[in-house]
């Protein structure tokens, strides 16, 4: 079978991680060349995996061994970047979320389609076996009827650099919870309204550009369910992520706040530490949502995360900030 090509864009902290598990985790996916405007990373990315560089997008898209790119930029240069990719006729696996504006994220499903692309947003945690296995029994109707879906979403530490910019990421509905919208309507369904609280309790660098770092998101799904999301930017102990999906036969929990791999007995006691950030937590999930991306390409199949879906939680964030403004209940809009 014919190797899919890849050129990997933007090598921080998510695109490095995509860059290796391209060149050494997915068999049917050939790692063509490394891209960052950051030279020496570029060099040095490209050197250890024995690929080619290049600092900018444009000559990544000449390179006929390119099928197709992951772009893992900033987010607030997703949108160009991805039509300017799909007008040079490749695949694109773009880092979630997918625009910063749901004006860009249909600008991209125009481009898209008209350049006969394939798309997919990486939204992992559908890949992760905890949320899978959720989804196929809340699907064999284990829990039966849905009434209400929980979720706690608390990172270690607050964003870095262009992402602590509203502006630039979204700010926390869109760069940190459109996993849990993604989730919640993955495994529910479509979100109709959402109320927000929001406010600055533990960064003061947040608060003057305009975020929030403490936020708790009631919401209500189209079929009736309930929602609440809780999000905030600091968890002292490690990442603390926690969704709970309770039905009319059952509740189904997904997450843990311990770290069951590595705990330190003593007669005080016994000590369990904090889950590892997402490099460590969802590692095999980045790897199955590459694959599903690869067979969709290679295969001419739809991917699992469309450009559709990548708007859809955009509008969820975008109606967020919208309650936290306005003071009150708001419907997402559907069109
Ligand atoms: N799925 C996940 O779990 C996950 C985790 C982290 C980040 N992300 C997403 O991935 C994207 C990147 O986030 P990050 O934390 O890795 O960012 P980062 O700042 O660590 O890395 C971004 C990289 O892009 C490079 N870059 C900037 N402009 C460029 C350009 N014009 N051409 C080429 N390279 C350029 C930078 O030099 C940098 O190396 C964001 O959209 C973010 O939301 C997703």
């Amino acid at each position: 079978m014919k190797k899919l090509g890849f050129a990997v864009v933007g090598l921080g902290r998510i695109g490095k991680l995509h860059a290796e598990i391209l060149r050494f985790k997915i068999e049917n996916a050939k790692l063509v060349a490394v891209v960052d405007v950051v030279e020496d990373l570029a060099r040095s990315v490209a050197e250890r995996l024995g690929v080619k560089y290049y600092t900018d997008l444009d000559k990544a898209l000449m390179d006929s061994e390119v099928d197709a790119v992951v772009i893992a930029t900033p987010t607030f240069l997703h949108r160009d970047m991805i039509i300017q990719s799909a007008k040079a006729g490749k695949h694109i696996f773009v880092e979630k979320p997918m625009t910063v504006t749901s004006s860009e994220a249909r600008d991209v499903i125009n481009a898209v389609s008209a350049a006969k692309v394939k798309l997919m947003v990486g939204y992992m945690r559908r890949f992760d076996h905890g949320y899978r296995k959720a989804k196929e029994a809340v699907e064999r109707g284990e829990i039966g009827r849905v009434i209400s879906f929980i979720s706690i979403a608390r990172d270690p530490g607050p964003p870095p650099g262009w992402a602590a910019e509203p502006s630039k990421s979204g700010g926390i509905f869109l760069d940190q919870l459109s996993h849990d919208f993604d989730i919640a309507r993955w495994i529910v369904g479509e979100v109709s309204e959402v109320y927000v609280i929001g406010g600055n309790y533990l960064y003061e660098e947040i608060k003057q550009r305009g975020d929030l770092d403490v936020v708790s998101i009631l919401f209500r799904f189209e079929n009736g369910a309930q929602g609440f999301i809780q999000g905030t930017r600091r968890s002292v102990f490690g990442y603390d992520l926690r969704t709970e999906i309770y039905g009319e036969k059952g509740t189904i929990y997904i997450g843990s706040n311990i770290d069951n791999l590595y705990a330190y007995g003593s007669e005080k006691g016994v000590v369990y530490y904090g889950i590892p950030w997402f490099e460590k937590r969802f590692l095999d999930a980045y790897v199955e949502e590459l694959k599903s991306f690869v067979d969709a390409v290679l295969n001419d199949r739809d991917p699992p995360i469309t450009a559709v879906d990548g708007l859809r939680v955009i509008q969820i964030a975008e109606a967020c900030w919208r309650s936290v403004k306005e003071g009150k209940p708001v419907t997402v809009p559907r069109d």
